[in-house]
């Protein structure tokens, strides 16, 4: 079964209940008629009736659940939740009001933070930046977990490498910068993210130009340190570094470059080593090897929101959904 028919299927098996904010685009639309006829998740869309019109119309989304965020009932409720939470910051009642009004990703994440849906993707019609800032600012990060990072599920075709040519690369979506520590936290999410998804056992490659001190450099020493920051600390990872990607991949290259280690040669969680690498590195193997790369999936968020590329076609909305849904189930 191809991953994403997998995925489905697993959605599918626990509904639930997914917010769709970009009712502006009909993508949204297109989507939505797909998941609902599918059954992969219930649907909300949030959208002024005008808005509604203007841009859904010719899709079946009967079975959606609409908010009008200018006449909601349970709006005080979320009015009350955002000041609640970021009063701290500033925010008044009438500013909630108007960021909740002017960008329904607010809308969205306080429709989770308040138990009325569980999980959102928007970002077709938004930057990457302006669809997360909201949930790092309202729901925050998972107890324990220091930062959200996002990673790509990539299926490789004709593809000997990874799990059959399934992959998580990250930290391809967030994180301008990481240092050791970060680095080490993105290694242990990306295991997790790997194994629920896959069902497989990660195998995590911290990523660098060097290959156990082929190369002496600052940015070497970070990754070095960063694979033993993640050894210590989450001993049940099988994680290594520093690797090429070569040595990360390919087991003659591994037995000469990094012998005896156990992740070089059959590594399938790629940790980049900084945000032009990974972004970089994702969207090569996407088009030059004609991969289907789903997401940017967060992790270490509190709860599922994620992203889409602004080039995305409603199947890839359907997948990110899909997969929304099962990050959900947990
Ligand atoms: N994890 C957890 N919380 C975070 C993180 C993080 N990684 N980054 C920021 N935050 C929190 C901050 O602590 C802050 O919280 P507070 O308001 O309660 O104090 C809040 O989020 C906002 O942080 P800022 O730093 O003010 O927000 P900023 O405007 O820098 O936005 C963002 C953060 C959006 C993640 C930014 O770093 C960014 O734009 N990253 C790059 C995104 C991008 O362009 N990716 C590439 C494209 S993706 C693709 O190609 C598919």
């Amino acid at each position: 079964m191809a991953f994403i028919d997998d995925i489905k299927a697993r959605a599918k098996a626990d509904k639930k209940t997914i917010v769709l904010p970009e009712s502006m685009d009909k993508r949204t639309y297109d989507a939505a008629e797909k998941i609902l006829k599918e059954g992969i998740a219930n649907i909300v869309i949030i959208g002024t009736p005008e808005e509604i019109a203007a841009n859904g119309a010719g899709y079946d989304i009967s079975g959606a659940v609409i908010v009008d965020p200018f006449n909601d009932p349970n709006k005080q409720k979320y009015i009350d939740k955002f000041v609640e939470l970021r009063a701290s910051k500033g925010v008044t009642p009438e500013a909630a009001q108007e960021q909740m009004e002017k960008d329904y990703m607010y809308y969205a994440c306080l429709m989770c933070k308040c138990g009325d849906a569980d999980g959102v993707v928007s970002g077709a019609c938004h930057s990457t930046g302006n669809t997360i800032r909201p949930a790092l600012q309202l729901l925050k990060t998972k107890a324990g977990i220091s930062s959200v990072s996002g990673f790509f599920l990539m299926e490789v075709p004709d593809c000997q490498y990874g799990e059959d040519g399934l992959f998580v690369f990250a930290d391809c979506a967030v994180m301008p910068e990481v240092d050791a520590e970060k680095m080490a936290e993105v290694a242990a999410l990306s295991a997790e993210s790997f194994e629920s998804f896959v069902g497989k056992k990660a195998k995590v490659a911290m990523l660098s130009f060097s290959t156990k001190g082929s190369a002496k450099h600052d940015n070497v020493t970070k990754v070095a340190d960063a694979a033993a920051i993640a050894k210590e600390k989450y001993p049940d990872i099988d994680v290594d570094g520093e690797l090429q990607l070569d040595a990360a991949l390919v087991p003659s290259v591994a037995e000469l470059k990094a012998p005896g280690s156990a992740v070089a040669g059959h590594a399938n969680t790629l940790v980049f080593p900084s945000l032009e690498a990974g972004n970089i590195g994702y969207k090569l193997v996407q088009r030059l090897a004609k991969a289907n790369a789903y997401g940017p999936i967060l992790q270490g968020l509190s709860y599922p929101v994620n992203d889409l590329s602004r080039g995305c076609y409603a199947d890839d909305i359907v997948g990110v959904v899909a997969m929304t849904a099962v990050q959900a189930q947990k």
